[in-house]
């Protein structure tokens, strides 16, 4: 491949021809180090250098701090938010999801989990030829999170369309969008999702219903509880953080396992390989590829001057194959250990729902690994979604013998 100017990286990233593969550019800014771009922002691929970055309170996730970027309609959910205000909403959420005020919530939730994967497996049943992000991958997040928001499955397949117009970071839809297409429907997006949050918060206050989060959130009487407008923003991210990335691990765990079919048989022969095999997927293609944050100080980053005010990505697929920090990081090893990729992040923002979406992955692809006969990836149907940041495919056709039970 020929090499790409340092600054030019992120826009190549961003080019279609560069999604089935974008590892080789990602290769060549960690063998640069942190590169301003052309767009003023600046991409950070060493691993201590993304760590460091998650973990310095000079380092921001609101740009309303340092910039003015559109905001969202209702208050801003918490992952762009700084501490205090930031760990009130998030651990006023992890009461309801898990340790230590509710201890086993999310293993509790194994037996559905398991349920729906059964299900749609067993739907499946006769094909020979299937496309999997369609019949499986989009479907279970849905499900598990009807489960724990009592928000119904229909609601959350429109929520998902506007969603799809919205998670778009910024900076890739400034180059992606080239007549102005892409913002119009984000507006649309913005505004009917904000009219649906609006009105079921207002409906389940009047109807309270059900033990789920949403309830939840909404009873609690601690004297710093949510707003409002906060539950409304908490429910978002749990329906956007939660979509998405767990799709992406399922279609990114496939393709791997598709194309390396000895990591598949060990698995089937040793179930319990299941759990390294989620975290090297995690490592090998992070469904979040980079986030952003905001230098609020003058700082350095691996000797680079960065003045206060500059647009920070710490590039997450660059980091989890950094040779300093992982062995051979180009080869995909389910037996590597130990593990620290960073595509949950680190420090205040570590991802919430990390122990969710690892139950989800490994039930998912255990039972995939386990149930599907003979199964070969038909590469010529792969195509994969056009985000440069949420990696994943979004046509994965397989061939199978058949199912077992
Ligand atoms: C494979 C699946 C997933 C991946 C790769 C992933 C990745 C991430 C990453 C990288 C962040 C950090 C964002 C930042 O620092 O700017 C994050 C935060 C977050 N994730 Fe996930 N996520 C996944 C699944 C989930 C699930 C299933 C849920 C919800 C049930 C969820 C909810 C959240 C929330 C609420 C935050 C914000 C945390 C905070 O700001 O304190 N995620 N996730």
């Amino acid at each position: 491949m020929t090499l790409i100017a340092p600054n030019q990286i992120f826009a190549e990233l961003a080019r279609p021809e560069t999604r089935p593969n974008p590892y080789p550019l990602w290769r060549q800014l960690a063998d640069h180090g942190p590169a301003f771009q052309d767009n003023g922002v600046c991409l950070v691929p060493g691993h201590a250098d993304c760590v460091a970055l998650f973990q310095d309170p000079r380092v921001s996730s609101d740009a309303s701090k340092v910039r003015d970027e559109p905001q969202a309609p209702f208050a801003p959910p918490f992952f762009l938010m700084d501490p205090p205000n930031h760990d009130r909403l998030r651990r006023l959420t992890m009461k309801h999801f898990g340790p230590p005020d509710r201890g086993n919530y999310v293993d509790s939730l194994t037996g559905d989990i398991r349920g729906f994967v059964q299900r749609f497996i067993d739907e499946l049943k006769g094909e020979t030829r299937f496309e999997l992000i369609s019949t499986f991958a989009n479907r279970l997040p849905v499900e598990v999170i009807a489960k724990i928001t009592g928000i119904s499955i229909e609601e959350q397949n429109q929520i998902g369309r506007w969603l799809a117009s919205i998670i778009f970071e910024p900076e890739a839809m400034k180059l992606l969008d080239t007549d102005g297409s892409i913002q119009r429907e984000q507006a649309k997006g913005v505004e009917a999702l904000g009219g649906f949050l609006m009105k079921t918060v207002a409906d389940r206050k009047q109807n309270p219903r059900g033990d789920d989060i949403l309830n939840r959130l909404l009873a609690d009487d601690a004297p710093d509880a949510m707003s409002d407008e906060e539950v409304m923003s908490t429910m978002l991210i749990l329906l956007a953080g939660g979509h998405e990335t767990t799709i992406t691990l399922i279609g990114n765990a496939m393709v791997q396992l598709l194309r390396n079919p000895d990591t598949m048989a060990d698995v089937r022969a040793d179930p319990r390989l299941v759990a390294p095999l989620v975290e090297e997927v995690l490592r090998f293609e992070p469904p979040i590829q980079y986030r952003v944050r905001y230098a609020l100080d003058d700082m350095e980053i691996a000797g680079l001057p960065i003045p206060a005010g500059t647009k920070l990505m710490p590039a997450i697929a660059a980091a989890n194959r950094d040779a300093a920090r992982f062995d051979n990081p180009d080869a995909f090893d389910i037996h590597r250990a130990p593990h620290p990729h960073l595509s949950f992040a680190s420090g205040a923002h570590f991802c919430f729902g990390a122990p969710l979406a690892r139950l989800e992955g490994q039930i998912a692809l255990g039972e995939l690994i386990r149930r599907l006969r003979n199964p070969r990836l038909v590469e010529g149907e792969l195509e994969y979604k056009p985000s440069p940041e949420t990696r994943g495919p979004k046509r994965l056709v397989i061939e199978v013998d058949g199912f077992d039970d």
